[in-house]
């Protein structure tokens, strides 16, 4: 049976999965790597730390199924995020800067009159969450590196580009649509990079990757680099429009939310991009080898997971985020206290890089187990905040990721929603997403229909009516509590 390893290098840590022709995940492996937080609001990642990581839980996957049946390889990959290296030995000159980053609100404000344009151009807005303005920083505050990317001897790329690199010994530099979109530097009207938007920036553009389709031939991996597999790359996307491509949301109108280190709602909009007027990003989902380009609307909010991660490593009142939902079930309700986890600015639809967690409502009352349903309840207010300001109203929405493991979330997210939440038979829909896009480029299936049958649903959370007046409440306190976390920084 042929079979497809996919590789998801996400924002906390790389999954690798092994997908057979049926779409039936037949071995995984995850490894993680470090967060490091140099100074508030800065986030990074070591490049090396990634490769690594990949090597790792591909490793592991590859274990406990064997290397026979593969026929390809697909790549999706946290987003925005840049990483440099050095075209001849794949070193790292700095680390990874990454998008959760918010280092360049400044840079950001000293070029609040080209936003209109750039908006236009690229159907994203200036914010620091963005590759191009934490190129301008490296550009303006190590000066010694960007002359390196003058000079062409370091490339600059996203996650997906440089696993590639090294994949293929540094002999591809190369990009996908759905990442080259994020980067603020290209133009999703021609579906190139700009030379207005490179020039804006003063990033070089033989600096930058070859944009490619997100299914197709592929380049081919060097088995001296990669775990002795010469095998071709034939699907490459960003996670989160792979995960809308694993949830088989083909259709205009199908939607999805995937709970990772952020939360991301992505609407299929169809050949046409759609603007927003209310916070949304407009972007390629995926672009055929032919050159057939479906776009998405996306409501981007940055802290879900990474805030039980910090209940988890930085408060230390859970022991992992499995625990959250048992303990979050010994309380009926949050008992009042409201967090807003703002730990890296607000995405959609506030777009506010200067707001900072809050949390409040705390009395001599307040157990772990209120913050604790109070980050879950978070999360859910969070994408009913951005389900608000869709151009049409969901009917319902399907979730994937890490988080949609824990029903209590569902059931809250239904009930602040009132639709029905969808959850599928695998919540690693962004890998499979990645299985998909590669299958299709390798000829393991041969249309969207083919892929769709394999689509499985696990269960479907209802809203509960009972509840309708207690959750709306509930969402007016956080209304109040995001207000105040705004500007704080
Ligand atoms: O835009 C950032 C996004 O791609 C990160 O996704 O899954 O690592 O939170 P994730």
């Amino acid at each position: 049976m042929s079979a497809i390893l996919a590789i998801d290098a996400g924002t906390t840590g790389v999954t690798a999965l092994v997908v057979t022709e049926k779409g039936e995940i037949a071995a995984r492996g995850y490894e993680e790597f470090d967060q490091h937080f140099p100074q508030a609001g800065w986030v990074e990642h070591v490049p090396e730390g990634i490769w690594q990581a990949t090597l790792e839980a591909c490793r592991t996957a590859l274990a406990g199924y064997g290397n026979d049946d593969l026929v390809s390889i697909g790549i999706t990959n946290q987003r925005e995020t840049v990483v440099l290296w050095d075209r001849e030995t794949l070193g790292s000159p700095r680390r990874a800067i990454v998008w959760q980053d918010r280092r360049t609100t400044s840079i950001c404000s000293s070029m609040a009159s080209h936003d209109a344009r750039v908006r236009e151009l690229t159907g994203l807005r200036l914010d620091p969450y963005f590759t191009a303005t934490k190129l301008a920083w490296i550009r303006d505050n190590e000066p010694h590196t960007w002359a390196h990317v003058e000079a062409g001897r370091y490339a600059i790329g996203t996650v997906d580009s440089y696993l590639i690199a090294r994949m293929t010994r540094g002999l591809h530099h190369i990009t996908d649509v759905s990442n080259a979109s994020r980067t603020l530097l290209f133009d999703i009207g021609t579906n190139d990079w700009s030379d207005e938007l490179c020039s804006l920036f003063e990033v070089p553009r033989d600096a930058l990757a070859d944009i490619g389709p997100n299914w197709g031939d592929g380049v081919v991996t060097d088995p001296r680099s990669f775990l002795n597999l010469s095998l071709p790359i034939t699907g490459v996307a960003g996670d989160q429009q792979a995960a809308l491509f694993g949830q088989a949301a083909f259709e205009i109108g199908d939607s999805k939310c995937t709970y990772g280190t952020g939360s991301f709602v992505l609407t299929n909009t169809g050949s046409q991009p759609q603007r927003s007027e209310s916070g949304l990003l407009t972007s390629p989902g995926w672009m055929s080898p032919d050159g057939e380009t479906t776009y998405v609307l996306e409501g981007s909010i940055f802290v879900t997971g990474a805030a039980v991660q910090w209940l988890r490593d930085g408060l230390q009142i859970v022991g992992s985020a499995a625990e959250t939902e048992a303990l979050a079930r010994t309380v009926d309700s949050s008992a009042g206290v409201v967090f807003v986890p703002a730990l890296t600015g607000l995405g959609a639809p506030h777009w506010d890089p200067d707001a900072r967690g809050t949390i409040i409502g705390i009395t001599r009352g307040t157990k772990r187990a209120h913050i604790v349903r109070a980050t879950l309840e978070a999360i859910t207010f969070e994408v009913r905040d951005v389900m608000a300001t869709m151009p049409t109203p969901i009917v319902s929405l399907n979730v994937d990721g890490g988080a949609s493991a824990n029903d209590l979330l569902c059931q809250l997210q239904a009930d602040q929603l009132g639709v029905d939440v969808s959850r599928p038979r695998y919540v690693e829909t962004t890998g499979l997403g990645a299985a998909f896009l590669a299958g299709l480029g390798s000829g393991v299936w041969d249309s969207f229909d083919q892929i769709r049958e394999t689509w499985a649903l696990d269960r479907t959370f209802s809203p509960d009516a009972s509840r309708r007046e207690a959750a709306d409440e509930a969402y007016a306190s956080w209304t109040e509590a995001v207000g105040r976390s705004k500007g704080w920084a």
